[in-house]
């Protein structure tokens, strides 16, 4: 058996303006995704993923075909957690030149699903790299990120940025512009997350930035300025040592630029009650700074905090589900069958 585990991630800063050409810095995260694959002699797909909806659930098919539900859940969840799965398998089999290939599959998370986090890239990712090594056939992380956002851009409709997958491949912290994305030096970032247990839609939200953009002037200034933002967190982050913890000075820095833009994203219009409060919640208890990540509307927001008081005082901030530390995680995909 091959095991295969990707992080998630938050964006540090730069969400919605990145649509629009301007740079952004999504950050891996300590928080994982783990896809176990055995090799099968016939050509089916058996996928058992726990963690992945609330009920759980096996379920065994042949190419997009699905045969025997285990189980009776909801078609929708059932089409989404498995459309990901599917989508990896076809990538490793082109990959490893196996269409034919079947696999028992496993997949656990212990990443918020559909929060923002990056779950789906996560599974993506160590599903591709799990099913080609298990096929003899291993390729190497650039070529998972590649082959990775192919599955999510599939299963999205052409919706997919490249940002998470390449993150969860390659970890660390990741400058994104256009179709490129490279990796940045960074010290080990004292990350919080907040979830409120939902999640904005996507596609509504990019595109009531666009409406804005389009008709005002100023909001075209706002997008810009994330722009500017991200720019000036990406100096504060190449004059650090990435060896060194942060110090105090860089993390108030950079705390600064993520409260500065939260505060654009929410003139945006894409914040929401819950994650306000849990900004504020976070910027209360001491944090450098912290603001909403991912498309918003509801999902997550990350604070920068060493000490603790950030995280207890989510935890009992009404309308936050959870509240978790995640450093940065310096490793993208990672075999764990050792
Ligand atoms: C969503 O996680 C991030 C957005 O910038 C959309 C995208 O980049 O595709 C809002």
């Amino acid at each position: 058996m091959t095991v295969s585990s990707a992080p998630g991630k938050v964006y540090l800063f730069g969400e919605h303006a990145v649509v629009y050409g301007e740079p952004a810095v999504p950050c891996a995260i300590e928080r994982r995704a783990r896809v176990s694959v055995e090799p099968r002699s016939d050509d089916h797909v058996r996928v058992v993923a726990e963690d992945l909806s609330l009920d759980g659930f096996t379920v065994e098919y042949e190419g997009s075909t699905r045969t025997q539900p285990d189980v009776d859940v909801d078609e929708s969840l059932l089409s989404a957690a498995t459309g990901y799965v599917d989508a990896a398998v076809r990538q490793a089999r082109e990959a490893a030149d196996a269409p034919e290939a079947g696999f028992d599959i496993t997949v656990e998370s212990d990443i918020p699903l559909g929060a923002g986090l990056g779950s789906s890239a996560a599974v993506v990712v160590a599903g591709i790299d799990a099913a080609t090594r298990a096929l003899g056939e291993p390729i190497d992380d650039r070529e998972i990120a590649r082959r990775a956002y192919r599955a999510e851009y599939e299963v999205q409709d052409g919706q997919a940025s490249r940002a998470d997958t390449f993150c969860s491949a390659v970890g660390g912290a990741v400058r994104v512009e256009g179709d490129d994305c490279t990796t940045l030096e960074a010290p080990n970032l004292p990350l919080v997350v907040g979830f409120d247990g939902g999640a904005g839609d996507t596609g509504k939200l990019v595109a009531g930035v666009r409406d804005l953009k389009d008709t005002h002037g100023f909001a075209a200034d706002t997008v810009a300025s994330i722009g500017d933002i991200v720019r000036e967190g990406e100096r504060l982050l190449a004059a650090a040592d990435p060896d060194a913890g942060p110090d105090s000075e860089l993390l108030d820095g950079l705390g600064e630029l993520m409260d500065f833009n939260h505060g654009l994203l929410s003139a945006l219009g894409v914040s929401a009650r819950s994650l306000d409060s849990m900004v504020w919640a976070a910027r209360d208890a001491g944090a450098h700074g912290a603001k909403l990540t991912g498309a918003g509307g509801g999902g997550c927001i990350v604070a920068l905090d060493s000490s603790p008081e950030t995280e207890t005082a989510l935890s009992f901030t009404q309308g936050c589900v959870d509240a978790f530390r995640a450093e940065l995680a310096t490793e993208g995909v990672r075999r764990e069958d050792r």
